[in-house]
């Protein structure tokens, strides 16, 4: 009997369930999905089962022949959320409770229509990443128990539900006005990869095996972006193996999303500030379609190993990159990941816990130890490893690594047994216990060099002794570039400086988030005026916690911006995903009005 996961209930001395049938109403109404979660088992159990749940009500809990179940909520956890207790009578194959969520529950956003594009319709959508599925379903809420779902939802019949799962039809509700949306997923997932979401939706097909949903109102704009996704599968296959989750869809939810993309399979979630116009940030789609192995077929099994999920999909998202765009790309995205990686470990301090590879997170919530930690100094492990052997044998390695343990969830300990099996010494050649163990960056991390790169890097860091960049060179940037230039600059510039960069690169009126977000920052932390009105448009629209995080902060830097800042998020605050309203409150209570 022990509990293998920090974050959840899980007992693995009791059964544990092997399939979940769902059944739920979607009630935009009362803001709550309500109906049923069946939870079977391999062979007839009994006893107690620990699930974890947060903020559900449980109505009735009863086995397959209706044999009630006795369930209490037996722990309340700040982290953890509550612990459900369900006695199972003896010969329980199957355990179905009858519950609903609350209005409040972490993984759901229930959107106005006036949150929407179209403007006449709610939506709901839901984001369990790390630990929030156990705010929609009372299960076993930790990657180590992976499940097979399937699941009938009942919405408005003017919407559409789609799922992280294949579709398998829809039929009348059965109550008037409402229509019933099945779905199949018959591979096993962890619990944070269930997803749903709800709206007036509508569809294009990208190729026989992708398709993009979105508002009818976004929908054209996001095929013309994304339009290259089988390139980009085929590019993944090659390198990765086959593509195991039969479709690859995408979703473009509303501005509110809170992440850049969600690896939901068979359904990447997206925000629209990917709709740049120019395709410029479709390596977030790479990204999430490189989940589809590194880490929806072999995930961490928990939440203290992370960066086997994150940091292999960045290290595979910039081979995808490479392969279709070539080294220099590359190079760019890991210059620019350089620069957030540095921008973590300041935040928290270069001696602090949450720096580590291989992390320790019981009593700490995953959302406030979530940084590109994992991602980039885990992919930068990745690369040590793959300097180290060379690109064929690593690759191989890799193959072999996706084969063997594919649909489980790994530790870093179970990872490093199998490194030491396959290519012996390399761990200790590269210094992996530094890597995994120590905080911050190990000396001698590998570096990514380039002409073009160092250029960018240069004219940045000149720009103080009053060197510019030449109007020709800056005529061939593309946004990356322009991206890197911005955040090699002084994080607070004169005025003149302000309008001489808005003048040359037009960067108040850019679609492209990247930049303008980069722009935004270092002039909203200059109490530059001429900014604030679209600083005010973008923070009321969008709820992307990667780009609220600087902007509030840098609006912490003067009195007039700070003001400011606690305006706009009294006003849009409201509007955010719980997780936004989390961060951006964090970040204001670290200055006062
Ligand atoms: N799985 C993550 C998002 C996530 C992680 C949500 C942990 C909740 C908890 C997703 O794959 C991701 O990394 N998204 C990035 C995209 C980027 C690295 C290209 C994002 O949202 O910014
Ligand atoms: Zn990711």
């Amino acid at each position: 009997m022990s509990r293998p996961d920090p974050h959840s209930w899980y007992d693995d001395g009791q059964p544990r369930a092997a399939r979940l049938d769902l059944r739920l109403t979607c009630d935009f109404d009362r803001k709550v999905l309500h109906g049923s979660a069946t939870l079977h088992f391999a062979d007839a159990v009994s006893g107690p089962l620990d699930l974890d749940t947060r903020a559900l009500t449980v109505f009735a809990a009863a086995n397959q022949d209706g044999a009630a179940a006795p369930f209490r909520s037996a722990e309340d956890d700040a982290i953890l959320g509550q612990r459900l207790r369900v006695d199972l009578p003896a010969g329980t194959r199957a355990l179905t409770l009858t519950y609903e969520t609350s209005p409040e529950a972490v993984a759901l956003q229930w959107l106005d229509p006036a949150q929407t594009a179209g403007r006449r319709h709610p939506f709901l959508f839901s984001q369990c990443q790390a630990i929030h599925a156990r705010t929609v379903v009372p299960v076993q809420d930790t990657p180590v128990v992976r499940i097979p779902y399937r699941a009938e939802i009942t919405v408005p019949a003017a919407l559409t539900a789609v799922m992280s799962a294949g579709p398998a039809g829809d039929r009348p509700g059965p109550a008037p006005g409402t229509r019933t949306f099945l779905f199949d997923m018959p591979q096993p997932i962890p619990p944070y990869l269930l997803a749903l979401a709800v709206g007036d939706l509508a569809f294009r097909d990208l190729s026989p095996r992708s398709r993009v949903w979105a508002e009818p109102a976004t929908v054209e704009a996001a095929a013309w972006e994304f339009a290259g996704i089988e390139e980009q599968m085929t590019t993944a296959e090659g390198l990765f193996g086959p593509y195991d989750w039969d479709r690859y869809d995408m979703l473009v939810l509303p501005p509110s999303f809170p992440y850049g993309g969600m690896e939901n399979p068979r359904l990447t979630f997206l925000t629209p500030t990917l709709l740049a116009g120019d395709r410029s940030l479709v390596d977030v789609v790479a990204h999430e379609l490189a989940h589809s192995w590194t880490g929806n077929l072999v995930t961490n099994a928990t939440m203290d190993h992370f960066w086997l999920n994150e940091g292999f999909t960045v290290w595979a998202e910039r081979r995808i990159l490479e392969a279709l765009h070539g080294a220099e790309a590359a190079a760019r995205g890991w210059a620019i990941g350089q620069n957030s990686l540095e921008e973590a470990i300041e935040r928290f301090g270069a001696d602090s816990p949450l720096t580590k590879l291989r992390m320790d997170l019981a009593g700490v919530d995953p959302d406030d130890a979530y940084s590109q930690v994992a991602y980039e100094k885990g992919a930068r492990f990745v690369v040590r490893l793959e300097r180290e052997v060379g690109r064929a044998r690593f690759d191989a390695f890799l193959r072999e690594y996706m084969r063997r343990f594919r649909f489980q969830s790994l530790t870093t300990e179970q990872f490093l047994e199998f490194l030491e099996e396959q290519l012996p010494g390399v761990a200790q050649a590269v210094d992996a216990a530094r890597w995994l163990h120590e905080p911050g960056l190990p000396a001698g991390a590998p570096a990514f060099h380039s002409a073009h790169l160092e250029r960018l890097r240069a004219l940045g860091t000149a720009w103080s002794a009053g060197e510019r960049p030449r109007p020709d060179e800056v005529a061939r940037w593309e946004s990356p570039d322009l991206v890197l230039f911005l955040q090699h600059l002084p994080r607070e510039l004169s005025h003149e400086d302000c309008a001489w960069l808005d003048r040359t690169f037009g960067l108040t009126g850019r679609g492209n988030y990247e930049v303008l977000v980069e722009w935004l920052t270092i002039a909203a932390g200059s109490d530059y005026e001429p900014v604030f009105a679209r600083v005010r448009e973008v923070l009321m629209s969008v709820g992307r916690m990667k780009y609220l995080r600087p902007l509030y902060t840098a609006l912490g830097r003067h009195p007039r911006t700070r003001a400011l800042a606690h305006e706009i998020f009294a006003a849009a605050g409201p509007r955010y995903h719980a997780l936004s309203r989390r961060v951006v409150g964090s970040v204001l209570e670290k200055y006062a009005q």
